[in-house]
């Protein structure tokens, strides 16, 4: 779709992002824009780093590295990157730090509640072995009410694990809290007092979350630092009662390791919404497991937050072509 008519500076969106932003955008009169118009395919490499050629922004999703070569396709015109994602992995920042100016915006605390209620859900479903039951109950499998059969491992009274305490990790914890919790425990860089005071979260080192949480839920950023940081020395700290779930990024899971503790019986089970790579090859070992319930990364899926991400891209972008602060910005 080409929407180019004037000198308006020119923005390249590398996916049809939903209405809401590209209203802003078109709405503004301060832009023109093209865009990769199918949500269904990625833009391929090539034709992104063609269209890219000269424009003054760009508005990005989670499926677009932008690193050197893009950043040199573009030209020294690129001012501002505005990424529809909380998550910034797929963001070169040492390339953006490099070439000064370019400012970079973001779009957190618009999706936490979404992510928190899908973490839940994922965290029940796994912990309550739903999807199992559901095969069973229309494949036949479901023979007389059975004493011990899908058992699963429940909240209350438990001790609830948070890997990497943020906005998100808080969110989670409010909603599990009715639950009957009985404890919170987290870890992080550093301890996080404010935060952690609004759910009552004590702060523990990774071998006591290892040890001590019945549900382990991973809440970190992917950085070199996070890289695998779950994997087998992690999982053989757990008990085999508990349950991991990572709604993060799936680079954070060794994921050979987690195939491991899950088909073990080293860990109880495991619900994750995202992977290496995206899409999970069907074929994929962890596919093969009951244990293991995997979502395509639909966290921050509802209507009203995937709108919400796409007017804040649009608004971040439109405040820093105009040289203004952001709503929200990365600091580089
Ligand atoms: C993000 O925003 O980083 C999520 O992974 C997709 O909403």
């Amino acid at each position: 779709v080409q929407r180019e008519m004037s000198s308006l500076p020119r923005v390249y969106i590398t996916r049809q992002i939903p209405p809401e932003g590209l209203k802003i955008l078109s709405e503004s009169g301060q832009v023109q824009f093209d865009l990769w118009d199918s949500d269904d395919v990625p833009v391929p490499r090539k034709e992104l780093l063609q269209k890219v050629k000269g424009v003054d922004a760009l508005v990005c999703v989670l499926t677009e590295k932008i690193d050197a070569e893009l950043l040199d396709a573009a030209g020294p015109n690129l001012k501002v990157l505005s990424t529809m994602s909380v998550g910034f992995d797929h963001l070169s920042l040492e390339e953006l730090k490099k070439r000064s100016g370019i400012r970079v915006g973001y779009t957190p605390d618009v999706l936490t509640d979404s992510v928190a209620e899908l973490t839940v859900a994922l965290l029940l479903t796994t912990s309550r072995r739903l999807i199992e039951a559901t095969h069973e109950a229309k494949s036949g499998g479901w023979g007389t009410w059975r004493t011990l059969w899908l058992c699963g491992y429940e909240l209350a009274n438990s001790t609830v694990g948070i890997l990497g305490l943020g906005r998100i990790g808080v969110a989670i914890a409010e909603r599990l809290k009715p639950f009957k919790v009985k404890k919170f425990i987290y870890t992080d860089v550093a301890p996080r007092p404010e935060l952690a005071s609004l759910i009552d979260a004590e702060y523990v080192s990774m071998d006591e979350l290892a040890s001590q949480s019945d549900f382990l839920t991973v809440c970190c950023a992917l950085t070199p630092e996070t890289k695998d940081i779950c994997n087998k020395d992690l999982f053989s700290k757990m008990k085999n009662t508990s349950i991991f779930i990572n709604t993060s990024r799936g680079g954070v899971v060794d994921q050979e390791d987690l195939y491991e503790a899950l088909s073990s019986g080293q860990i109880a089970g495991a619900g994750l919404d995202v992977t290496v790579p995206e899409p999970l090859p069907t074929s994929h070992p962890l596919f093969t497991l009951n244990n293991c319930v995997i979502l395509p990364h639909i966290a921050s899926a509802s209507y009203s937050t995937r709108n919400a991400m796409s007017a804040l891209a649009a608004n971040n972008l439109l405040l820093g072509l105009k040289g203004q602060p952001m709503i929200k910005e990365l600091k580089l």
